[in-house]
């Protein structure tokens, strides 16, 4: 009896040997500091119930993200496109549009994902979800052209990953998804709100009054009229995350949002980009085709083109545009560079 005894107390401790592996999975919880502006006037931020975000989870995504073994020849890696210092775009790189479209697009922005309320991603909105959004440019031919069962391979043979993987999600078997939600994760902490113009929001700064005055012709329907699409003092985001032609062309290289829901009302929709931050960010629209400020401002005031699926904001498109003064387009891009974030590209938790 004595022996049996001892056995038995042998085996519970084989047994809790063998289910060391589950008791390493003791993720922590990250905490995501939510700007007070955004918490003010926004919803809270989508965070999916099955992919929470943990510290291990977000350091993980972080380092895949800037890694060169996720794509194809083990060349590129997400950072080539999206760069810290050009608010995670990048001026130079380019990829083609949905299937079929010859038109290149501008690599886009990241930052304030997870406040995309309508989930849709990409300029045409054709992934949907962040993680189908950041799993879709590791296969795609010409971005970076991998194969996702050949990347879980390198990766699950990987000196350092599976073990990372382990402490991230409880399992060291490495699958797309996980990549997937890894990367997601480390995606939805990335926050752009320290602008000038928040600052001033939040009582903080002051604004000049070409600044003042380049604000009250952003929000006024009888002058520049482009709150409804890009935000407001109400809506930090500075983008409405929805799908628009803007007037930039009379027939259609890149139908946009049309090549998705095979709509002809949707061709030439695309979806408007934030306004933070485009110091960092030209080109600008989702061919790269203005190179600066005054370019697009040009194109609102006096270059809208007809088509059948123009917006019906762009009111005045029978006569070019919003036909801003000089002044009038001075004072607005001085307005829309107090939209600009230096903490945001000089933050150490983005820095690879
Ligand atoms: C070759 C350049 C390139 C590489 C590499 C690249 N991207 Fe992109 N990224 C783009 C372009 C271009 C777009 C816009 C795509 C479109 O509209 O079709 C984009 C869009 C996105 C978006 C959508 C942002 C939004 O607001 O809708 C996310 C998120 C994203 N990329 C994350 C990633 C991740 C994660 C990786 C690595 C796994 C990656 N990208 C690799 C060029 C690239
Ligand atoms: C009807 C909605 C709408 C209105 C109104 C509107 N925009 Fe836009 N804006 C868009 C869309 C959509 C795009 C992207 C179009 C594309 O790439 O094809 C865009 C693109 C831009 C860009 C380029 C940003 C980038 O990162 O590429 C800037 C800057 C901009 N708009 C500023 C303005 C200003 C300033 C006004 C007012 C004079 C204005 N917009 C009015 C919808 C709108």
């Amino acid at each position: 009896m004595k022996h049996l005894g001892f056995y038995i107390i042998f085996l519970f401790f084989l047994m809790s040997c063998s289910s060391k592996e589950d008791d390493v999975y003791t993720p922590v919880a990250y905490n995501l500091e939510i700007p007070e502006l955004f918490a003010d006037k926004l919803i809270a931020p989508i965070i999916p119930a099955d992919n929470p975000l943990t510290i291990e989870g977000v350091a993980l995504g972080k380092k895949l993200f800037s890694d060169r073994i996720l794509s194809g020849n083990q060349t590129q890696s997400c950072a080539h496109c999206h760069k810290l210092q050009e608010a995670f775009s990048d001026s130079s790189q380019f990829s083609e549009g949905a299937e079929g479209n010859l038109g290149s697009r501008n690599s886009m922005p990241l930052f304030n994902l997870a406040w995309n309320f309508e989930e849709r991603f990409a300029w045409d909105g054709k992934e949907f979800g962040l993680e189908n959004q950041v799993i879709e440019p590791i296969v795609n031919p010409i971005e970076m052209h991998g194969d996702l069962n050949e990347i879980t391979k390198r990766l699950n043979g990987h000196h350092s990953y599976p073990d990372l993987f382990q402490l991230a999600f409880g399992t060291s078997e490495i699958s797309g998804d996980l990549v997937a939600k890894a990367v997601a994760q480390f995606m939805r902490t990335i926050i752009s709100a320290n602008s000038k113009f928040d600052k001033y929001l939040l009582g903080k700064a002051s604004l000049t009054a070409a600044e003042e005055n380049g604000f009250n012709v952003f929000m006024s329907e009888e002058k520049g009229d482009c709150f409804h699409c890009h935000g407001s003092n109400n809506n930090p985001l500075w983008t409405d995350n929805q799908f628009h032609n803007n007037g930039l062309d009379a027939t259609f290289t890149d139908l946009g949002l049309g090549a998705i829901s095979g709509d002809p009302v949707d061709n030439g929709k695309f979806r408007s980009p934030s306004l933070r931050n485009l110091t960092f960010t030209a080109p600008y629209m989702h061919d790269g085709r203005f190179s600066s400020i005054e370019e697009v401002i040009d194109h609102y005031s006096e270059g809208l083109k007809f088509s059948e699926s123009i917006d019906p904001l762009m009111k005045k498109v029978n006569i070019g545009g919003v036909g801003l003064s000089d002044q009038e387009k001075a004072d607005l891009k001085a307005f829309l560079l107090t939209l600009t974030d230096v903490e945001f590209i000089n933050n150490p938790a983005f820095k690879n």
